[in-house]
Order: structure tokens, then C-alpha cells, then sequence
């Protein structure tokens, strides 16, 4: 399933759960964690279930943000949308490893951890390996939080990024890329999800409409790398079936590595 683009909605608000039905997001988070204030979890649950009973996201992946584990309000929430069949995925904030609990309690739904403290970047292996979880994101904010630093330097910290993309594709889950503040500055937002897509981020989570294009552009292959990418398959496959493994193609060396890079673009397209 693609998630290029994941966008936070804040479960209180209706207006903007009505606005997301029309937006291009790949996936809609329901968001009962950090933009919904304490006393108003219980109105954001009960509306959630209301919008989703009236509503449908066609082929949109739908899921709930839950409070962190261990929390009488995640202890709600979980009783709340585990079993709700309009709910795909849960995306657990402050994940630090342990999802055995959860997981039994949400039937088939899929779990997306949010990595976004000390404990749970030194987790990654356990959380990527839990049973569930198809992608797993980073979030900065926290994370600066928890270690004692700054936002500005874990938004778009190479070091952290590339561990956590790393771990993730080890074992077939998707790594997503943190949420970016500044909803005016669409350039920036451009220059952070570019810098992501190139360590082998699959998206972006996103906190307003102005950010979804632009990442559903990113992370997509572009036209040229989709015509590069059948270019190199025909060549290759040509050579290969006569005994050439190794050919020149427009003064650059293709050879078995970039016939898999372009499999994979074009494998990948069928998702689109
Ligand atoms: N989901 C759906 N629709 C959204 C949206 C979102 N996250 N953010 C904005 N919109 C809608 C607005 O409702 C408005 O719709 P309208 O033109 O039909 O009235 C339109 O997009 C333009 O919004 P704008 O006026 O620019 O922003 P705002 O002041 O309404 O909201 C935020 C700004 C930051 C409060 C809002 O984008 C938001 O709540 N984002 C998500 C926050 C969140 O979930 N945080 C937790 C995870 S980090
Ligand atoms: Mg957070």
C-alpha cells in the first residue's frame, strides 16, 4: 500500500474530518493524541465514530493516532477502535517496543509505531520485527524532547533518519518521514521530503492540505526515472540474453545492480 502522503486530522474537529474525505492523502490519521486536548478525548472519540459510521474514504487507508501505551486514555482508546471495522491501521505514538498487547487487541488492523524518543530509536529492531507493524515514522518534535535537544536539529538529522530508514527496510516495513511545521513553506517541505526520499523514505506524514501534492509527487518515481527504468530493463535483458552483463547505455555502466533499481520502480507502479 502506498503512503507517501499520511495526513494528521484532529479528531475534534468535524470540519476538518469532512475536508479530508476530499483530499488526496493516501492515508487519513485520526488524531486523538497531541492536537486533542485532555478533557476533550472523549467528544474526539465519540465523533470519530460518528464520521466514520456516516462517511466513507474509498480506497484511503484510515487510521487512529492512539494515546501512549500505558495511558488510561490508550487504555479508552484501544477499547474504543480495536475491533472498529472502519479502521485500518494504529498509529501508536511514543512506541518504546512493546506491541504483543496491543496487537492482540485490534484483530487484523495493522500498527504504525511513531519512533519519537531515546528508548524507542534504541528499540527500532524489536518494533520493526513486532508483529503488525507495516511502517513505522519518525517524529522530530519528540524526539528532541526526549533526548534534551532541538527540533531544528532532529528534523532533518541525517544520522537518526538513516538508522531508522535502515531498520525498517531490513524487514519490509515502510519508513516514513517526520511532519514539517511551517504549512506556508512548501519549499521547505520540498527540500526535507527530497533529502528523505533519497535515504529511502517511502513518505511523509503531512498536517495540512497544502503538503499533499508535493509529497505524493516525491514519492513517486518520476516520468524520467520510470522511461530511464524500462530503458534499462529492455537493454539489459537484451545483452544479458547474450551473454553481456555489463553494457554502456547513454555513457553510463548499467549491469545487474541497476536492472534491480529498475525492477523495482517499475514493480512498483502497480501500487499507484
Ligand atoms: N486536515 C483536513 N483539513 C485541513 C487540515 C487537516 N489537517 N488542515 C487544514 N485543513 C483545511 C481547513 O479546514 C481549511 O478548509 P476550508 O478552506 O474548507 O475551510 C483549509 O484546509 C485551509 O486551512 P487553513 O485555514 O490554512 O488552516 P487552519 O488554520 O484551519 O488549520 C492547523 C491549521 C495547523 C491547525 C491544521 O492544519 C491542523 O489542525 N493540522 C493538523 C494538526 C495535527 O493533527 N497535529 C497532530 C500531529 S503533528
Ligand atoms: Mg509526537
Amino acid at each position: 500500500m502506498l503512503r507517501r502522503s499520511q495526513l494528521f486530522v484532529p479528531g475534534t474537529d468535524e470540519a476538518k474530518i469532512r475536508k479530508s474525505l476530499t483530499l488526496a492523502a493516501d492515508s487519513i490519521i485520526f488524531d486523538l493524541e497531541d492536537s486533542v486536548p485532555e478533557s476533550e478525548k472523549e467528544r474526539a472519540r465519540d465523533l470519530i465514530v460518528t464520521m466514520t459510521d456516516e462517511l466513507t474514504w474509498g480506497r484511503k487507508e484510515l487510521c487512529i493516532r492512539i494515546n501512549p501505551l500505558g495511558t488510561e486514555q490508550s487504555a479508552k482508546d484501544v477499547e474504543r477502535f480495536g475491533r472498529n471495522e472502519k479502521i485500518n491501521s494504529i498509529v501508536v505514538p511514543k512506541c518504546e517496543g512493546d506491541l504483543s498487547e496491543l496487537k492482540e487487541r485490534i484483530g487484523e488492523k495493522t500498527l504504525i509505531p511513531l519512533i519519537e524518543t531515546a528508548r524507542g530509536f534504541l528499540a527500532l529492531e524489536k518494533i520493526v520485527r513486532a508483529e503488525g507493524v507495516v511502517a513505522i515514522a519518525y517524529g522530530a518534535a519528540d524526539f528532541a524532547n526526549s533526548v534534551g535537544g532541538k527540533t531544528s536539529a532532529f528534523q532533518g538529522n541525517t544520522c537518526v533518519k538513516t538508522v531508522i530508514a535502515i531498520s525498517a527496510v531490513a524487514y519490509g516495513v515502510q519508513p516514513i518521514d517526520c511532519v514539517f511545521f511551517n504549512f506556508k513553506d512548501i519549499e521547505g517541505f520540498r527540500k526535507e521530503a527530497l533529502h528523505s526520499r533519497d535515504l529511502g523514505f517511502r513518505g511523509k506524514q503531512v498536517i495540512h492540505p497544502s503538503q499533499i501534492e508535493a509529497a505524493n509527487e516525491i514519492f513517486s518515481p518520476s516520468r524520467d526515472e520510470i522511461k530511464r527504468a524500462k530503458q534499462v530493463i529492455e537493454l539489459y535483458e537484451k545483452n544479458a540474453g547474450s551473454g553481456r552483463g555489463a553494457i554502456g547505455v547513454d555513457g553510463e555502466l548499467v549491469d545487474a545492480v541497476h536492472y534491480r533499481w529498475a525492477k523495482s520502480v517499475v514493480e512498483n507502479l502497480g501500487d499507484a
